[in-house]
């Protein structure tokens, strides 16, 4: 790839149709150069130390490097970027991602710590200069005074540069045409206690294959489905096109159930259902990064499009920071030693596979149970990834209040903290009165407005469990709108 002047690229090359870019905005040009060369000189002396010192088992003198490269490489991130305003502005422009993430021209893009390199397919309406446009329109400050270059590159070289970034780009993973497989969890209980008949209208918050949707519409109401992954909202789509305009699918979050429902003039609902986590096509399907148990890029994002992976946490985040996301999300006892390993490791070289980073965990926590050692890692570095539980708090928040009075709202969920929080928020609704040590008396309590059904989850009885090992920690909590 040659770079030359954004102008020479936009006169020479972009009429010319379905031509790939690559397309480098960066800041590296605003450290002063000495600084930059001193610190990349240090950093690949001590890069080839470190490797020569594995390869000899030298178990002692990796550990030395390893240190030291940490404390060059932090002292060069804390101290000499800030003051460039280089890649951190970058990594916090909202407005970037946000423009990068809809463009329908961007193959992929990356955000690296002083630059973004974006991969753009050019058609004949949109040359470069148009989607260089839109983004620095959407995210000014990034654009503002810095290099914008230009590399022309073949549609082979933009295959290629997918490939190499899989694990570290934010490019679409590809999920191909298989088919759309998840069992339903506790789907017959959910529905039954959802009180579906025909003309009432239904939420499905978590739509995934569109199992408690069709239980729902099998029943006669009309059902809005919800979901972040575009791979589960098409195959939704696909499963549940023969109930017609019964059956509607919107691409989105928890966090914009309200405003998607309201932008369709939707104002309340009879019935919600939440089936928490992820789906089994997700889990299984190894380009999506979230199975130890098979090799993949370390990505973990529910919708391929959102800015931040699983790899942006293990690379970037400092050691405290890793440490806390585990023992927070994960409820990791080993959090502290693991992040360490991790940083130890990534010092080496970036960790963008799932399964370096298992083997990483494995090496801090040998197996002592049937349980994988990474499994409460992985769980913690999902719920980052995709903002879980802030998710599910706005998700039972805005669901109740769009809840119409007699209305249920049924939420399934496969760890503590996801079942902590609902179980919090239906106890919090349906207590008439609040008290605390320090009143004198109990008070009213200006949220209470529902009775819980289930005083007792609902669990997977025997038979699903032998057909659906997957449900086992499942629990179905319901409450009712008074
Ligand atoms: C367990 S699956 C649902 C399976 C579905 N009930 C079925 O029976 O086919 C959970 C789905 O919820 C989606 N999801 C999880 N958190 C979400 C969120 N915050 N916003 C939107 N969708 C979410 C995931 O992408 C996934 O497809």
């Amino acid at each position: 790839m040659t770079p030359f002047s954004p102008e020479y690229w936009v006169a020479q090359l972009a009429p010319d149709p379905g031509v790939n870019y690559a397309v480098t905005v960066w800041r590296v040009s605003a450290i002063p150069s000495d600084q930059f060369q001193r610190w990349n000189r240090r950093n690949t002396v001590l890069r080839e130390a470190l490797r020569e010192a594995t390869a000899n088992g030298d178990t002692r003198r990796m550990q030395s490097l390893s240190q030291e490269l940490n404390c060059l490489n932090s002292s060069f991130v804390e101290k000499v970027l800030p003051r460039a305003r280089a890649g951190s502005a970058l990594m916090r422009a909202d407005g970037l991602h946000d423009a990068l993430r809809t463009d329908g021209g961007v193959l992929g893009y990356e955000l690296g710590h002083a630059a973004v390199h974006v991969l753009l397919r050019l058609t004949d309406e949109r040359g470069v200069e148009q989607h260089i446009a839109s983004w620095r329109a959407a995210a000014p400050e990034v654009f503002d005074g810095v290099e914008c270059i230009l590399q022309s590159c073949t549609a082979e070289e933009a295959t290629q540069w997918q490939k190499q970034h899989r694990g570290e780009s934010k490019s679409v993973p590809e999920t191909g045409e298989a088919p759309f497989r998840h069992t339903t969890v506790l789907g017959h209980e959910t529905a039954d206690v959802l009180l579906p008949t025909e003309g009432k209208v239904m939420l499905d918050a978590t739509l995934g294959g569109g199992g408690h949707s069709e239980l729902l519409l099998r029943k006669g109401a009309s059902v809005w489905g919800i979901d972040r992954d575009p791979t589960a909202c098409a195959a939704a789509r696909k499963r549940l096109a023969s109930y017609g305009n019964r059956m509607h699918v919107l691409e989105g979050c928890f966090a914009n159930v309200q405003e998607l429902l309201h932008h369709e003039g939707v104002k309340s609902i009879d019935g919600i259902v939440a089936d928490l986590g992820i789906s089994s096509p997700q889990v299984d399907t190894p380009l999506r990064g979230f199975s130890f148990l098979s090799e993949g890029p370390l990505d973990m994002r529910m919708d391929p499009r959102s800015p931040l992976c699983a790899s942006d946490i293990v690379n970037d985040a400092t050691e405290e920071e890793i440490a806390s996301i585990l023992y927070r999300y994960g409820e990791e006892r080993a959090a502290h030693a693991i992040a360490r390993r991790i940083v130890q490791h990534r010092a080496i070289s970036p960790i963008t596979t799932t399964t370096r980073l298992a083997d990483i965990i494995c090496s801090v926590l040998p197996r002592r149970s049937k349980r994988h050692p990474a499994t409460r890692s992985f769980q913690a570095l999902r719920i980052a990834v995709n903002d879980e539980l802030k998710q599910l708090e706005i998700l039972l928040k805005d669901g109740f209040s769009l809840l119409r009075s007699g209305g249920r709202f049924a939420v399934i969920t496969f760890h503590s903290l996801e079942d902590r929080t609902v179980k919090r928020f239906f106890e919090h609704v349906s207590r008439p009165e609040l008290d605390r040590p320090e009143w004198p008396a109990p008070r009213p309590n200006p949220d209470y407005a529902a009775r819980i059904i289930t005083r007792k989850p609902i669990i997977p009885g025997a038979e699903e469990l032998a057909t659906n090992p997957r449900a086992r920690s499942a629990k179905l909590r319901v409450l009712e709108k008074l």
